[in-house]
């Protein structure tokens, strides 16, 4: 690890800090413009040949503090922090790609990813193909002579399909192009995807990095060189810097990713063995489960399995509402890795854009819900769910004595 540390939870607490006065926590710097001592400086700024920020746009201090911390967290030589998740898809996909090209995307990706190749990248030209990217031969038959990246998320959102990077890689490095893994589910605490082969990993650090809900951003680690364009030419003109004041706040929310992400990881396994035995569910998703389909490759690249687990109840569009509406202090809402238990219906939440054939097809069924798993005791967790699930039962029971 970083810094000489042995460990990534001292480095969490401890690594790359630019302390200004013995201030023992990283200073918020929030100034936009940055003075220079005299005209040559200013030009040998904007330049590049002199390191250092000279507008808020490019980035800022702080920002770069974590930026760094990040970077060595992946493993990789450099960061970009921006404004969302989405912002770093965006801006990833468009460092790689542009009018005439063509991308690789695994099947079941993240709503707003899906969303962007469909509607935005579209009217620039880029063209996509879904593909289902535990079967190495379908990535082979996908290529085209213009696809210019392959792009993963594993494990996926929202049915945890588990993708072998190391194996993919071999893929794009026989064809010398770029594999982005989208790393948000599972944190640089439980894998690094740069150490597996990928060439850039991208994050939504609103979810597990910063862990605490109030803050909205993404990361993008690769090489000191695309990073420096991606900054340059793509983040910098559609203006999506993280603040400073953000950068901050996820700095501080690192120090605790250690101790979370294994109490996120503790607390799923019980919840998903106790969903796995309960009669009112059809199908359980969570990698650690025996029952996986990628059991092995889980094992082999993820240091935990994460706090996600997604299950469909029986009964469908009903029962999953029955049962959505009846739990007590679980939250319906979009997000995940927060403190907070949260729940949402990926149907006709976060997957809504996609078309119901689509959907379908895919295995989010009307039925599915996605659990993220909180900090709170998990016997409170597994009786608020015990009791909702009891909820579809005396529905199911009501339909059948009228
Ligand atoms: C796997 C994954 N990637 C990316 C995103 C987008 O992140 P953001 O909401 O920060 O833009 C999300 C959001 O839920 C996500 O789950």
């Amino acid at each position: 690890m970083g810094n000489g540390f042995k460990s990534m939870d001292s480095f969490l607490i401890h690594g790359i800090k630019n302390r200004k006065n013995g201030a023992v926590v990283q200073p918020i710097v929030p100034a936009v413009a940055y003075a220079f001592p005299d005209h040559d400086s200013a030009i040998a700024s904007v330049s590049g040949k002199q390191e250092g920020f000279y507008y808020g746009r490019y980035g800022n201090d702080t920002l770069k503090v974590l930026e760094e911390k990040i970077a060595v967290l992946e493993n990789g030589e450099a960061a970009l922090g921006v404004s969302s998740g989405m912002a770093a898809i965006s801006t990833a996909l468009l460092a790689f790609l542009q009018n005439g090209d063509h991308v690789i995307v695994t099947k079941d990706v993240y709503g707003g990813t899906y969303k962007f190749l469909t509607t935005l990248g579209v009217r620039f030209g880029i063209s996509y193909s879904f593909v289902d990217c535990t079967n190495l031969s379908s990535i082979w038959d996908a290529i085209q002579p213009n696809t210019k990246a392959i792009y993963i998320e594993t494990p996926s959102n929202p049915l945890l399909t588990v993708l072998d990077i190391c194996s993919i890689s071999n893929i794009t490095k026989e064809l010398n192009i770029p594999l982005i893994v989208d790393n948000t589910f599972m944190s640089p605490y439980l894998q690094k995807p740069i150490d597996l082969g990928a060439d850039v990993v991208v994050h939504s650090a609103t979810k597990y990095l910063n862990g605490h809900g109030d803050v909205l951003a993404g990361f993008v680690v690769g090489k000191e060189e695309t990073i420096h364009f991606m900054r340059k030419n793509i983040m910098g003109d559609l203006g999506q810097v993280l603040s400073a004041w953000d950068a901050f706040l996820i700095l501080r929310g690192l120090k605790t990713l250690g101790l979370r992400m294994k109490q996120h990881c503790l607390a799923a396994e019980q919840i998903a063995s106790f969903l796995e035995k309960h009669n009112v569910i059809e199908k359980v998703y969570y990698p650690g489960l025996n029952s996986h389909p990628q059991f092995n490759i889980a094992r082999k690249n993820m240091k935990g399995m994460g706090g996600i687990v997604s299950f469909e109840v029986k009964g469908g569009f009903q029962a999953a509402q029955s049962f959505l509406n009846a739990l007590k202090f679980i939250m319906i809402s979009f997000s995940l890795g927060d403190p907070e238990t949260l729940i949402q219906h990926p149907a006709t939440m976060t997957h809504s854009s996609m078309p119901e054939e689509e959907r379908l097809a895919l295995g989010i069924t009307d039925g599915l819900v996605r659990l993220s798993i909180g900090l709170e005791d998990v016997n409170d967790i597994i009786q608020d769910l015990e009791q909702a699930l009891q909820h579809i039962k005396e529905e199911e029971f009501k339909w059948l004595i009228v």
